[in-house]
């Protein structure tokens, strides 16, 4: 089956500084694809050009076999979580509902069903009952629930996070890769996460950032490996020895 997302050869350099270089990734229907690295290493890069938002300067990417860009409805996007986000002043509700994007009609009878899709979308995450409180009230869990509420709301192939659990505490955290290995039934996963342990027991691939990029798959993934890749060294475990 050919992959869903598929970088071939890609580079990226704001100005003149590369970012990423040489990238090389498949994707498949249904995998559940952790990224890792240091900050600033490229992880929100690589989503960025996945999505079509920035183009490669060299190489191509491809989603659904077409370039990047052209199948964005298709991605539901969960951005890195920053402050502003938390003073959005409307209702959680209205939140999700932006997630309809360009689909959101006027037409009486779709809107009718907009709402049922809105509906759907917070009864999945769990956060029915708190449609209309304001945004900037709701907790961390919460607000991350309803943001992944509005990116599944268009009922997307492919699912895009980045660092879902970054705000919220332990609890949160697995009750939200419970939700998303869940979701990972029916739809292909892109998570971000500095949380190597936690994440390794939910994906079946790992990518490991940092200008470069390096796959494993779930047979080869191993604590003290991945953290030498991703952040060179930074872990006191560390034995493996990689070229990232
Ligand atoms: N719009 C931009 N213009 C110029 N440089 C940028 C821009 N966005 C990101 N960068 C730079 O690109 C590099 C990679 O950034 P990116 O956001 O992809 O890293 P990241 O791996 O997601 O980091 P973090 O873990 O902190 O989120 C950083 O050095 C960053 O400063
Ligand atoms: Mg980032």
């Amino acid at each position: 089956m050919n992959p869903v997302i598929k970088l071939e050869n890609v580079s990226f350099a704001y100005n003149t500084n590369y970012i990423l270089e040489n990238i090389n990734l498949n994707v498949e229907q249904n995998d559940f694809l952790g990224i890792i690295g240091p900050n600033g290493g490229g992880k929100t890069t690589l989503l960025k050009l996945i999505m079509g938002f920035i183009k490669p300067d060299k190489g191509k990417v491809e989603v659904f076999g077409k370039s990047s860009g052209k199948s964005n409805s298709r991605i539901g996007y969960v951005p890195q979580f920053n402050q502003t986000d938390k003073q959005f002043p409307i209702k959680a509700f209205d939140v999700v509902t932006m997630g309809l994007g360009h689909s959101k009609s006027f037409l009486p009878w779709n809107k009718k069903s907009d709402f049922g899709k809105v509906t759907e979308a917070m009864d999945f995450v769990s956060i029915t009952d708190i449609a209309d409180n304001t945004f900037g009230e709701l907790s961390g869990g919460q607000q991350q629930r309803c943001l992944i509420a509005r990116a599944l709301v268009s009922n997307p192939g492919i699912l895009i996070l980045d660092e879902p659990t970054a705000s919220v505490d332990s609890t949160v955290e697995v009750d939200i890769y419970k939700l998303l290995k869940k979701l990972n039934n029916d739809m292909t996963i892109l998570l971000v996460s500095h949380d190597v342990g936690f994440i390794s027991s939910y994906i079946n691939k790992i990518a490991c950032v940092n200008k470069e990029i390096s796959v494993h798959g779930r047979d080869e993934i191993s604590f003290d490996k991945i953290s030498h890749e991703a952040y060179h060294g930074d872990f006191s475990m560390i034995q493996h020895k990689c070229n990232l």
